[in-house]
């Protein structure tokens, strides 16, 4: 067995929690719009073809933003195909994923499903083959109120209100070669800063987001950021992260420990932000916009070019195991230590494509193992996260060397006095008893557990609850602390709270 320590105290704080660290992402790729979101025939779909089952499911999910279009969709994307009669939009195709677009979703449809959803919309504009032009005309159609040309012709479409969407990212990825209109870091940092300026002359209110490096892998990464940051600091808000996580070869505890890659990412951004910020004497700190993270056994995906054009073809459709939620709930960690700087976070995506639901057009949809620390996380990260430095034994990894077994982090409600940790034990073999040091008498309330047992068990059509969560009772109160078991690769949820409100 082996033993870590963590300290809590209420008095160390990172930051509140961002409620949009908990967003997710639709692009129109694969089936996560047609045949995902949007069904339109199905059973479960409603007058606008949206599927109240997905609707259901995205709001237990606790989503509370979703990125949309793309992804790599965005870069070839022409907005206007996308609204208007149904009937007179045209088909179209669609580059980046070799795919037939049909053009029967669009802007207003997914905003008239953000509403049914309680989701705060991000919206990206085309900064591939299109510049400032076309991203000034959809601001104007999606947020200008009235009497001008393009939010005119969102009223004649029949939407009299504006959408009123905060947040906007510059581009997808535009360092990436898979991308359509890819540029270099000068071109881009460029665009974005004139294209920011003038949408921001359209409404002042916006934020703005523009393109980081499209992984941390990338070989111009760091400079890239500096370089676009160089142009556009004084203009955008956020800088982009995105990061896609998969076992490489044999070695299963950096897989485990992806949390300390995504660790070390997001410090590498911040501090290149921080270093031109510095340089240019600027009070303004950029925050972190983490809009594309999850797991992909991108090892297993054939690749863009080899892509057969098909309309809503199943694409990247990886079925989760109880190992992969153990590292998503892991990966939300490290998001929630980050919160004084990351302050939004895309699960990419929502629907079928690499995704916490799914579905298939003769059922309802269902969760995939990584919903529920998710979840979870979405629902009990209350109030203020908090400092921990925990202590624990290490294990080796072939790729990142040594990392600790045990990780954790906290977060606490003032309102309540309710302090949930959350952790993770990525050693094989052994359990270990995790001893939690808080402030004040505390007991747990609640304790849930995933993983342990059956770490390749995934959910499917035919076993859509074969994996759930489960209440773990291995807790208990010692005189100067609490302590819990976690079994060998889990991800754990205990709920404490001080023991008179429990009491009284
Ligand atoms: O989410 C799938 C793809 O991954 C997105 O389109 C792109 O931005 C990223 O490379």
């Amino acid at each position: 067995m082996l033993t870590c320590t963590a300290t809590i105290d209420p008095a160390f704080t990172v930051a509140p929690v961002p409620p949009r660290l908990f967003g997710s992402f639709i692009e129109h790729m694969g089936r996560c719009v047609y045949g995902g979101v949007y069904e339109p025939g199905h059973p479960e779909a409603d007058v606008d073809g949206l599927r109240a089952d997905v609707v259901k499911l995205t709001r237990e999910l606790g989503v509370t933003a979703v990125r949309y279009p793309g992804g790599n969709f965005v870069s070839g994307y022409r907005w206007e195909d996308g609204v208007g009669p149904v009937e007179q939009r045209p088909q179209t195709l669609d580059l980046a994923w070799r795919s037939v677009e049909p053009n029967t979703f669009g802007l207003n449809e997914f905003m008239t499903w953000a509403r049914q959803t309680d989701i705060e919309p991000i919206m990206a504009v085309n900064l591939g083959t299109r510049g400032v032009e076309d991203a000034c005309n959809l601001l104007e159609y999606a947020n200008f109120p009235g009497g001008t040309r393009w939010s005119d012709l969102r009223i004649a479409h029949g939407v009299r209100e504006p959408h009123r969407i905060r947040t906007w990212c510059l581009g997808n990825e535009m360092d990436g070669p898979w991308q359509i209109g890819q540029k270099t870091a000068t071109e881009y940092g460029r665009l974005a800063a004139e294209t920011g300026k003038a949408m921001r002359r359209i409404d002042p209110s916006i934020e703005l987001v523009a393109c980081g490096s499209s992984n941390e892998r990338m070989p111009t990464f760091g400079s890239w950021e500096a370089q676009v940051l160089d142009e556009a600091y004084d203009v955008v808000d956020y800088i982009s992260l995105h990061a896609y996580f998969e076992q490489h070869g044999d070695d299963r505890v950096g897989f485990l420990a992806s949390a300390q890659v995504m660790d070390s990412f997001i410090e590498g951004v911040v501090a290149t932000c921080d270093h031109i910020g510095a340089k240019r004497r600027s009070r303004r700190k950029l925050n972190l916009s983490f809009d594309e993270w999850n797991l992909w056994y991108e090892s297993r995906f054939a690749g863009q070019d080899n892509l057969d054009w098909a309309r809503a073809p199943r694409l990247i459709e990886d079925e989760y195991t109880v190992e992969d939620a153990v590292v998503l709930g892991n990966l939300l960690m490290s998001l929630l230590r980050h919160s004084d700087r990351v302050t939004i976070a895309c699960l990419a995506q929502l629907v079928n494509v690499i995704a916490p639901i799914r579905t298939e057009p003769d059922t309802g949809a269902w969760r995939q193992t990584i919903f529920y620390p998710f979840a979870l996380t979405a629902r009990h990260a209350r109030g203020e996260v908090l400092r921990v430095e925990p202590v624990s034994p290490m294990l080796h990894s072939a790729t990142l060397g040594d990392v600790a077994a045990v990780d954790v982090a906290a977060t606490r409600d003032p309102e309540t006095g309710e302090t949930t940790i959350f952790a993770v034990n990525r050693d094989d073999r052994q359990a270990a008893t995790l001893q939690l040091r808080l402030a004040g008498d505390h007991e747990v309330v609640e304790h849930v557990v995933l993983g342990g047992q059956d770490l390749l068990a995934t959910n499917s059509k035919s076993a859509p609850r074969r994996v759930e969560p489960r209440t773990s009772t291995r807790h208990f109160v010692e005189p100067s602390s609490l302590s819990a078991e976690l079994p060998p690769v889990s991800w754990s949820m205990i709920r404490t709270a001080p023991r008179a409100s429990v009491a009284g």
